[in-house]
C-alpha cells in the first residue's frame, strides 16, 4: 500500500472506521490529523465491537504503530479513559503501538461548556455540535492561547498556565450564567491524566519522517467529513477543523509530495448529523434505515438525518480532496428498495448546477434533481465478489463512480471486515 489518505466524501459518518481497518493491515503506521473525540469510529473485528474516538482503529492490529498528530485536538481525560477501555477489551496499548504529538492542542473543561452555551444560546440556529469542545479549542489554537501536549508533560508549567486560562475563561463562563470551574479539580483531572499519557508525547513529525525514510507505508484516517470541513463545508454547519486531504498534510507534518493516493469514502446513500442544509433529505429512507436499527451515531447516539446519494456533493468532495480510489459503505441498505434515486444536480432559480453553491441560504434553496434506477431487492451482506452483488447493485456502483469521477476500489455490504469486496 502507497501512503494513503483516506477522507470522508459526505457529512461523516461514511463508515471510514471500518475501511480504515481494512487497509491497516497493508500499512505500518495509522495517523490522526484533525479532529477530537466528536469523531467516533466503529470497528467490528469477531463479533467483538470496539468504538474509537480519538485512537485510530489501527490500535486493533497488532504490530502497527498509531499517532495522533499535530493537527489533532486532544481532551487527555478521554483519551486516557479510551486506553483504559481498549485495554478492558483485552487490547495492549503502551509506546510501542501508541504515539501523541507534543504539538496537539488540548480540549479543556472551559471549551465544552462555552460550546454548550454557545450551541443553547444560537437556540433553533443551533450547529448541533456534539459537545466536545471542539469548535472553542480551535478557536483557542487560533486565537494563540491553546495549551498543548509538551504543557501538559511539564507539570509546573502546565498548571501556571492553566489557572491563568481558567481565570479568564470563568468570566467568559459567568457572562453565560454558567457554573465558573474550580481550577484544582481541573488541574488534578489533567495532570492525572497527563502521567498516563506522557510515555506516549513526542515529536511525530520526526517519527513519521523517520518512518518515510525506513520506507514503511503510512495510512491518514481522516475524521468526520468533506462537507463539515472548515473551509470547504456548508459554513457554519460545519466542524472546525481541515477534514479533508490536505489537513492529512498540515496536521501531521508530512509534506503533499509524499502523498501517493486519496481514497474517498462514502455511503451508498447520504447522511448527516447535526443541523445545516441537506438538499437529498427523505424521510422515507430515513424512517427505513432507523427502522433497520441503522444510522445512530456512535458518540452521541444521535439518529442520523439520511437522504438520496448526492452527486453534486460527492463530484465536489472528488475535486477538492483529489480522490483518485472509491470505498462504497453500507450497500446493503439500500436492499429491499424497487427503485433508487441518485441526485446528479441541484436546481437554483431555474439553473442546474453541478457543485454545490458556497453560499448557505442558496444551499438551502436548491431542489435536488434525480434519476433512477431499479433496485436489486436482494440481500447482498453475503457478496465477497464484485461477480456475486446482483447486476442492478453493480450497475448502481458504477453510476455512482462515474458521476463522482473516480476509480471504484472498495465496496462495503455491512460491519464485519469480510463483508468487503476489493476490485
Ligand atoms: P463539532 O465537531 O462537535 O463542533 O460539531 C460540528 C458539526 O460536525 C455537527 O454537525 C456535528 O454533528 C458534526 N460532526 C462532528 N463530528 C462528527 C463525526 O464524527 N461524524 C459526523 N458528524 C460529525
Amino acid at each position: 500500500m502507497a501512503n494513503t489518505i483516506l477522507v470522508g466524501a459526505q457529512w461523516g459518518d461514511e463508515g471510514k472506521g471500518k475501511i480504515i481497518d481494512f487497509l491497516t493491515e497493508q500499512a505500518d503506521v495509522v495517523v490522526r490529523s484533525q479532529g477530537g473525540n466528536n469523531a467516533g469510529h466503529t470497528v467490528i473485528v469477531g463479533g467483538t465491537k470496539y468504538v474509537l474516538h480519538l485512537i485510530p482503529s489501527g490500535i486493533l492490529r497488532p504490530g502497527k504503530v498509531c499517532v495522533i498528530g499535530n493537527g489533532v485536538v486532544v481532551d487527555p481525560v478521554a483519551v486516557a479513559a479510551e486506553i483504559d477501555g481498549l485495554e478492558k477489551q483485552g487490547i495492549a496499548v503502551s509506546r510501542q503501538n501508541l504515539i501523541i504529538s507534543d504539538c496537539a492542542h488540548l480540549v479543556l473543561p472551559y471549551h465544552r461548556v462555552i460550546d454548550e452555551q454557545r450551541e443553547l444560546k444560537k437556540g433553533k440556529n443551533k450547529i448541533g455540535t456534539t459537545k466536545r469542545g471542539i469548535g472553542p479549542a480551535y478557536g483557542d489554537k487560533a486565537a494563540r492561547v491553546g495549551l498543548r501536549m509538551s504543557d501538559l508533560a511539564q507539570p509546573e508549567l502546565f498548571t501556571e498556565k492553566l489557572a491563568a486560562r481558567i481565570e479568564e475563561n470563568n468570566v467568559v463562563l459567568s457572562a453565560f450564567g454558567a457554573e465558573p470551574l474550580k481550577f484544582e479539580e481541573v488541574r488534578d483531572a489533567y495532570l492525572a491524566a497527563g502521567k498516563k499519557l506522557a510515555p506516549f508525547i513526542e515529536n511525530t513529525v520526526v517519527y513519521l519522517h523517520e518512518a518515510l525514510k525506513a520506507g514503511r507505508e503510512i495510512l491518514f484516517e481522516g475524521a468526520q467529513g468533506t462537507f463539515l470541513d472548515i473551509d470547504h463545508g456548508t459554513y457554519p454547519y460545519v466542524t472546525s477543523s481541515n477534514t479533508t486531504a490536505g489537513g492529512a498534510c498540515t496536521g501531521s507534518g508530512v509534506p503533499p509530495h509524499r502523498m501517493d493516493r486519496v481514497l474517498g469514502v462514502m455511503k451508498a446513500y447520504t447522511t448527516r448529523v447535526g443541523e445545516g442544509p441537506f438538499p437529498t433529505e427523505n424521510d422515507e429512507i430515513s424512517n427505513m434505515l432507523h427502522d433497520m436499527g441503522r444510522e445512530f451515531g456512535a458518540t452521541t447516539g444521535r439518529a442520523r438525518r439520511c437522504g438520496w446519494f448526492d452527486a453534486v456533493a460527492t463530484r465536489y468532495a472528488g475535486m477538492v480532496n483529489g480522490i483518485d480510489e472509491l470505498a462504497i459503505t453500507n450497500m446493503d441498505g439500500l436492499d429491499t428498495l424497487a427503485t433508487i434515486r441518485i441526485c446528479t444536480h441541484y436546481r437554483l432559480d431555474g439553473n442546474l448546477l453541478d457543485v454545490p453553491p458556497s453560499d448557505l441560504g442558496q444551499l438551502t434553496r436548491c431542489e435536488p434533481v434525480y434519476e433512477e434506477m431499479p433496485g436489486w431487492q436482494t440481500p447482498t451482506h453475503e457478496a465477497r465478489n464484485w461477480k456475486d452483488l446482483p447486476a442492478n447493485a453493480r450497475s448502481y456502483l458504477e453510476r455512482l463512480a462515474e458521476l463522482t469521477d473516480a476509480r471504484l476500489a472498495i465496496v462495503s455490504v455491512g460491519p464485519n471486515r469480510e463483508q468487503t469486496i476489493v476490485l
